[in-house]
C-alpha cells in the first residue's frame, strides 16, 4: 500500500438533492483527509475530457449532459482525498457504478437511481485506479489548489491579470 490521492466529484444530482453533508460524512469514515475542494461549473470540454474513455458508449451524450448539470444544477463539488490506499478506500464507500447493484450501505446504493432514459444517476464520481486518479486530479486541479501534492510540480513565469476585491474604503 502507498499514500495516494483520488478525485471525488459530487455530481449535479448529489448537489440538487442536498446530499453533500451525507456524502462527506460517509467519506470521513475512510480516515482520509481532504487536500483540495472547489465548486466547478463543468464545461462540455472538461466533461468530454474527463469521460474520454467512454466516448464510444451509447450513453455518452446523456452522461455529458448529466455531468454538465443539464438535468439538475449546473455545478459539481470537486474534492481530492489523500492518504493510505485512498483510491480503493473511496471506491469501496462509493459502491458499484450501477446504483441498483451497489451495496445498500454504499453512497451509490443509498442515494443513486437509474433514470427512465437509463442514465445512472449515481451521485458521485471516484477515480478507478492510480493512472486515472493522476490524470483526473491534474485535469480538475492546479497544484496551488491542493494543500499537499504527490505529483511533481514545476514553476513557470507568467504574466497575467487577476481579479481582486475592489478597495472601496477610499470611496466617499
Ligand atoms: O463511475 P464509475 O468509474 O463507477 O463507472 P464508469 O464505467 O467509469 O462510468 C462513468 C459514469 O458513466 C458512471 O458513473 C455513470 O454515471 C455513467 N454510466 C451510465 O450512465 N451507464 C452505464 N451503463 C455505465 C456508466
Ligand atoms: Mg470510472
Amino acid at each position: 500500500m502507498s499514500v495516494q490521492q483520488t478525485l471525488v466529484l459530487i455530481k449535479p444530482d448529489g448537489l440538487a438533492k442536498s446530499l453533500t453533508g451525507n456524502i462527506l460524512t460517509e467519506l470521513s469514515g475512510t480516515g482520509l483527509i481532504v487536500v483540495g475542494a472547489k465548486i466547478v461549473q463543468v464545461t462540455r470540454e472538461l466533461a468530454e475530457e474527463h469521460y474520454q474513455h467512454l466516448r464510444e458508449e451509447k450513453f455518452f451524450d446523456e452522461l455529458i449532459r448529466y455531468i454538465m448539470g443539464e438535468f439538475h444544477v449546473k455545478r459539481i463539488l470537486a474534492l481530492v482525498y489523500h492518504g493510505e490506499n485512498a483510491i480503493a478506500s473511496v471506491r469501496e464507500v462509493v459502491g458499484a457504478t450501477n446504483p441498483e447493484q451497489a451495496h445498500p450501505s454504499s453512497i451509490r446504493g443509498k442515494f443513486g437511481r437509474i433514470t427512465t432514459k437509463g442514465v445512472f444517476e449515481n451521485v458521485v464520481h471516484a477515480s478507478e485506479n492510480q493512472k486515472e486518479a493522476e490524470r483526473e486530479i491534474k485535469l480538475w486541479f492546479r497544484p496551488h489548489e491542493l494543500i499537499q501534492a504527490i505529483y511533481a510540480v514545476e514553476s513557470k513565469k507568467v504574466t497575467k491579470t487577476e481579479s481582486f476585491w475592489k478597495d472601496e474604503s477610499k470611496k466617499k
